[in-house]
């Protein structure tokens, strides 16, 4: 399957393509996720998103566009992906279009994740990070690790993204109203929208998506 997950800041997207992915079989592909392995391994596209991560705008379209593309290509994810985080604007999903196109492949869903916006703000201020495997993702008051700072699944350490302050969230969801949420809109007009409630413990929105992708196929 050919999947991408779309929502606001902090609606679990994360959370939930780590689970998505396992049971589907099929990579989990984030850019927000390749941005910080690139800036954690200091490269020059890593020095470029930092600038426009930390303010919480996007990161342009090209070279976006050039990494998703050049992920999508790997022999992974020949059989299907799930996209989280990508594409962001409507320009990314007519790239994302013509790549699908150039292959004769096309998307079997886009999963709206609807959360109210005081519930994202929440979930972003309490969310920890593991340094070793970023699909570690941790609550410090709704999914709180055993011991404090430590991943329970791998032993590494717990941190909090440099884009998670109060003003660069605002910034961010403002983003997304106005750049990312057109996309839905431009899904719904080739029929692959599937909109479900990412309210609820972290098990229920997964059997949640995981019936609507069903319903949909
Ligand atoms: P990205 O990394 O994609 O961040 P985002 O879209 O802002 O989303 P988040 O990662 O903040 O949230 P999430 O929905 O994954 O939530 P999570 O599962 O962690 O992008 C970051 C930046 O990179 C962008 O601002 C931009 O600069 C750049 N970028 C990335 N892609 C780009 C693109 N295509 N074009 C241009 N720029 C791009 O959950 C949040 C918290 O809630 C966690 O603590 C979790 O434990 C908790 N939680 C999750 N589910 C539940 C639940 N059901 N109940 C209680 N708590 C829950
Ligand atoms: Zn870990």
């Amino acid at each position: 399957m050919r999947i991408v997950l779309v929502g606001p800041p902090g609606a679990g997207k994360g959370t939930q393509a780590a689970f998505l992915a396992r049971n589907l079989s099929i990579p989990h592909i984030s850019t927000g996720d390749l941005f910080r392995a690139n800036i954690s391994q200091q490269t020059e596209l890593g020095k470029l998103a930092k600038s426009y991560m930390d303010a919480g705008n996007l990161v342009p379209d090209e070279v976006t566009i050039a990494m998703a593309k050049d992920r999508m290509e790997q022999p992974d994810a020949e059989g299907g992906f799930l996209l989280d985080g990508f594409p962001r604007n409507v320009s990314q999903a007519e790239a994302l279009d013509e790549v699908l196109q150039t292959e004769s492949m096309k998307l079997d869903a886009v999963l709206d994740l609807e959360v109210p916006e005081e519930e994202v703000v929440k979930r972003i201020a309490g969310r920890r990070i593991c340094r070793k495997d970023s699909s570690h993702v941790f609550h410090a008051t709704y999914s709180p690790p055993k011991a404090e700072s430590v991943c329970d699944v791998c032993g590494g350490g717990l941190y909090q993204r440099d884009d998670d302050t109060e003003e660069t969230v605002r910034t961010r969801l403002e983003v997304y109203h106005t750049q990312t949420e057109p996309i839905i809109d431009y899904y719904k007009a080739q029929g692959l929208v599937v909109t479900i409630s990412a309210l609820g413990k972290v098990d229920e929105v997964t059997a949640r998506a995981m019936d609507a992708l069903r319903r949909d196929e």
